[in-house]
């Protein structure tokens, strides 16, 4: 397959597998506060998994570029303090207890809360599918897809879609969400497949675009593509299924 109709197949697929977690019940009505603070303290369950996903799929990478990018990813989850004196230094976990503070909920129940059997049987399939993943001869592909897709690309969407039912409304502006702003703003795939080498800066690329842009290398070398769709397409169930408890 050329790299032009690998990369408008890539495409549509994610804007397909993007309608299909948009169009989860929870995201078509405004959300009461309630309702909100039940899904963002699920959420943060996924959330604390991250790095763990992270570490663990990288193992399965071998491309030196891509490690240096997932690397990448994992240090800025640990910023360290400003010299400027303008970062705090803290964790973008840290930076999600403190927007689920304001949202109103006290840090004794954002630390004491327990996730659902439902959050916990996502959490259990995600690990499945990973280690399925790393079993493979050469998991590369499905590895860098999955961080890619699971990690950046569909939680930008939730976010995105998470900040239109309730969040905007919660903060008095979008800099005052350290955390859900940042997030939907720096994990957003703002180029495709088709446009990832289009001229522009490299320094405007967000965490999803660099990991495209390995992914097409990567697939320019070895055209597996269906790997890649096929870790889209798990990734996506799982963030659907996510979801689904809320109605
Ligand atoms: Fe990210």
């Amino acid at each position: 397959m050329n790299e032009f109709v690998r990369c408008h197949k890539l495409d549509e697929q994610e804007a397909q597998l993007l309608a299909e977690l948009r169009c989860c019940t929870i995201f078509s009505r405004n959300l009461d506060l309630d309702s909100l603070q039940s899904v963002v303290l699920e959420r943060r369950e996924l959330s604390l998994k991250f790095t763990e996903i992270y570490d663990r799929l990288l193992e399965g990478v071998h491309d030196r570029a891509a490690q240096d990018v997932v690397r990448e990813i994992i240090r800025e989850e640990y910023p360290g303090p400003d010299p400027a004196g303008g970062n705090l230094g803290l964790s973008h976990r840290e930076d999600l207890v403190h927007d689920l503070e304001r949202l109103g909920i006290s840090r004794s129940r954002v630390i004491s809360h327990k996730p659902s059997r439902q959050t916990r049987g996502v959490i259990n399939a995600t690990f499945h599918v990973i280690h399925k993943i790393l079993s493979k001869a050469d998991p590369q592909l499905q590895a860098i897809a999955f961080i890619r897709f699971w990690g950046e690309v569909l939680t930008a969407v939730e976010y995105e879609s998470l900040w239109h039912v309730g969040l905007s409304r919660s903060f008095k502006s979008p800099a005052d969400s350290t955390f859900y702003w940042f997030h939907l703003i720096h994990d957003r795939a703002n180029r495709g497949f088709s446009d990832i080498r289009a001229p522009g800066y490299r320094s405007a690329f967000t965490h999803s675009d660099h990991l495209t842009l390995r992914l097409a290398d990567l697939l320019n070398q070895n055209d597996r593509v269906d790997e890649v769709m096929e870790a889209n397409r798990k990734a996506t169930s799982l963030k659907t299924a996510f979801y689904r408890q809320f109605g």
